[in-house]
């Protein structure tokens, strides 16, 4: 079976011999991957919604992997440090992820990892983990339809990033200088820069403000591109 890039790119950081917990699973690709390539040696998969464990027996059934549990329930409510020791939650918003960690912290704590996907509100769950005694020991990007994925991996410990963009871009992200980060950190600019363009041909005093913010994130991405060169 072959995954996205966006779920490949998970299961990169899934160690081998683990035991995966993944949060909102919907078709069950990633719990389904990891136990037909050996990597890990049980998956529980859960959902809030019936529709998505349908699909994903379904699924189960036909890649014929049985030994994959799955359980409707809220994030991980009813989950226990015996059903895994890696939490993946992937493909939801940031606020989203925070609210679903809060709620089971204990469970959390236990884990040796956490690999965590966010599809906005980054900057927020990157916030949260470092309050929370967490830290991030690498992302990761992928792109999928033209669409830029930022992956997660977090263990426990202290950490704290100095500066605001850090938080905003991903510190590790930075580090790695991947080129595809730094396609979507161009993409981003030319895009601020048009919206720039678009505002100060239609001027107004509200508009003022807004080009006075889109200019100082425009230098702040510009920042964090030339820390990749
Ligand atoms: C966009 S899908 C992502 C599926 C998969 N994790 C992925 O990355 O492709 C989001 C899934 O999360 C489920 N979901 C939403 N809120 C949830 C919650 N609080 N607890 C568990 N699952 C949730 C939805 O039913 C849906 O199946």
């Amino acid at each position: 079976m072959q995954l996205s890039n966006r779920l490949g790119t998970l299961t990169k950081y899934v160690p081998q011999g683990s035991r995966v917990i993944d949060v909102g699973t919907d078709h069950a690709y990633v719990p389904i991957y990891l136990m037909k390539n050996n990597i890990t040696i049980s998956c529980m998969a859960t959902d809030i919604n019936k529709g998505p464990l349908i699909k994903a027996k379904q699924n189960i059934t036909k890649y014929h992997i049985p030994n994959i549990k799955l359980k409707q329930t809220s994030g991980l409510q009813g989950i226990t440090e015996e059903d895994g020791n890696v939490i993946m939650i992937s493909g939801m918003g940031g606020y989203l992820i925070i609210d679903i960690l809060k709620a089971a912290m204990s469970v959390v704590k236990a884990a040796n990892r956490l690999i965590l996907q966010p599809q906005q509100d980054i900057d927020e769950v990157r916030k949260f983990l470092h309050a929370n005694h967490f830290k991030i020991i690498t992302e990761d990007f992928a792109k999928d339809d033209n669409k830029y994925y930022t992956i997660l991996v977090v263990e426990k410990g202290e950490e704290v990033y100095s500066k605001t963009y850090e938080y905003v871009y991903g510190k590790c992200l930075i580090e790695k200088k991947l080129p595809l980060f730094k396609e979507w950190l161009i993409k981003k600019q030319d895009k601020l820069e048009e919206i720039k363009k678009h505002l100060n041909e239609n001027q107004g005093v509200q508009a003022e403000e807004r080009v006075k913010e889109l200019e100082a994130e425009i230098t702040e991405i510009r920042e964090v591109i030339a820390c990749l060169n």
